[in-house]
């Protein structure tokens, strides 16, 4: 199957599961708001791939995968609050809190975020009983105190200090990297037990890649902050600039961020070299190539 093919079909797994979560009216509809809107869902592809790639049936990692796009979510819907980056549009429609104001918006992404963990704690179907326990632990690991929140503190509260190069990094590790390991890991994770086997390398290789990917992604995200339009993007343009944010694109000018994303993918890639990978990494390398040229 070509890699779109492949990637839309990942997405429409992961869409039909979703809907199936908050049918109900008053939380529910908020929360279904921001979680149907139509993200890219590159996060759960992630985790479904990673599975294939270490052995394992996408099926056995769809629900760590919703757990993912849930904590997720949440963290979208918090970072466009007025406390936050104050932003009006999101995946091409008005943000949360615009439509339900900030308190039913605080509060769903409370929810999605208590959810998340829900979801991959009840996930059933593993060889290893204390297999959705460990895939909880590597999420909260990287959505906590020393994972995206903290990068999102410090994105944040010291936005006005001045960064280097080093410091940013290690933000951008922290706020986008972070989920990005998890969703990777956690793939890994529900493929163990799997008939093929799993390369015990894969983990950690496999969190090594959701590195790089990461600080590519963020970066390309703020030289489309800077480069595209709200129409493509879905969400405003500007807006690090209005924040007053610094980013790869204010420290390096736009050229060199483009190159920092090449030469992060890269990276990633050849990451992926240090495990034996019973299902192969095709769409893994494919995926993160994709990347690069996003326009969204
Ligand atoms: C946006 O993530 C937040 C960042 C970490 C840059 P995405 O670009 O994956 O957003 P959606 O999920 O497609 O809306
Ligand atoms: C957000 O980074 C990272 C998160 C953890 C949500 P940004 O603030 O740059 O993400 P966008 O541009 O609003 O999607
Ligand atoms: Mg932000
Ligand atoms: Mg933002
Ligand atoms: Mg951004």
């Amino acid at each position: 199957m070509i890699f779109q093919e492949k990637y839309d079909s990942y997405k429409a797994m992961i869409e039909a599961r979703l809907a199936q979560f908050f049918p109900g009216e008053g939380l529910d509809e908020v929360m279904r708001y921001s979680l149907l809107a139509g993200g890219k869902r590159i996060r759960p592809v992630l985790t479904l791939a990673f599975c294939v790639a270490a052995g394992g049936e996408a099926e056995a990692a769809l629900d760590f995968a919703c757990a993912v796009e849930m904590l997720h979510t949440y963290s979208l819907i918090h970072d466009d609050l007025p406390c936050m980056d104050n932003d009006d549009l999101r995946r091409g429609k008005p943000t949360c809190h615009r439509v339900y104001g900030e308190t039913a918006a605080v509060l769903a992404g409370d929810a999605l975020q208590a959810a998340a963990f829900n979801t991959a704690l009840r996930s059933k179907g593993f060889v290893r009983p204390d297999t959705p326990m460990i895939a909880a632990q590597i999420l909260a690991e990287a959505a906590g105190p020393q994972g995206m929140c903290l990068g999102q503190y410090w994105d944040t509260i010291g936005k006005d200090a001045p960064e280097g190069l080093q410091k940013l990094t290690e933000i951008d590790d922290r706020k986008t990297g972070d989920l990005l390991r998890a969703a990777c890991g956690m793939g890994v994770v529900a493929a163990i037990g799997s008939v093929k086997g799993v390369d015990p390398n894969c983990i950690k290789v496999s969190m090594d890649y959701a590195g790089d990917l990461g600080l590519a992604f963020q970066i390309k995200d703020d030289l489309l902050d800077v480069t595209s339009t709200a129409e493509v993007l879905g969400k405003p343009i500007g807006s690090d600039a209005q924040q007053g944010k610094v980013t790869y694109v204010t420290l390096v000018g736009a050229e060199e961020c483009q190159r920092a994303v090449e030469r992060y993918t890269t990276q990633a890639k050849e990451s992926l070299a240090g495990a034996s990978w019973a299902g192969g990494t095709q769409f893994l390398l494919e995926l993160a190539d994709s990347l690069i040229l996003r326009e969204k």
